[in-house]
């Protein structure tokens, strides 16, 4: 069963950007979490981060995975683009967010690609990527 995680543009300044909004934690530590805990559910894990639109797309495209775990972090709010690759890819996409988009401004709350996703999880800092990987390896079992 195979897991692929996708981070958008500036989630590679993890720890040091807006920290009292995303955390202390760097990509790198949390990829390690993200690891972790995928050996103990017993799947394989492919992680990317990609400041590019493109480069996310073509991920999507052309990966072969189960389940998409994607923080498309400000493309959320703007890619119809990113939005037409989930659908198109027919696979389950669950959209992660390490801040709870839904009490911050306007704009953030509005997400594009959770309407072609099935669920989000959104404000539990790095705790997000690990509750989706568990909603990742239920999906499959079903
Ligand atoms: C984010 C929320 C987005 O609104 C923002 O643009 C991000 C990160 C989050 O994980 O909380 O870059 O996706």
């Amino acid at each position: 069963m195979k897991i692929l995680v996708i981070h958008g543009p500036n989630l590679n300044m993890l720890g040091k950007r807006e920290p009292e909004i995303y955390g202390t934690l760097t990509l790198a530590e949390i990829n390690k979490k993200i690891k972790a805990l995928a050996k103990e559910l017993g799947l394989s894990v492919s992680i990317m981060q990609s400041n590019s639109e493109a480069e996310i797309i073509e991920r999507i495209q052309k990966s072969n995975y189960d389940v998409l775990i994607i923080n498309p972090a400000a493309y959320t709010h703007t890619s119809i683009a990113i939005r037409d690759a989930i659908s198109a890819s027919g696979k389950p996409a669950i959209e992660v967010h390490l801040s709870n988009i839904h009490k911050r401004e306007e704009f953030r709350r509005r997400s594009l690609t959770a309407e072609v996703s099935h669920g989000q999880i959104s404000g539990f800092g790095a705790d997000s990527y690990l509750l989706a990987l568990r909603a990742a390896k239920s999906l499959l079992s079903e």
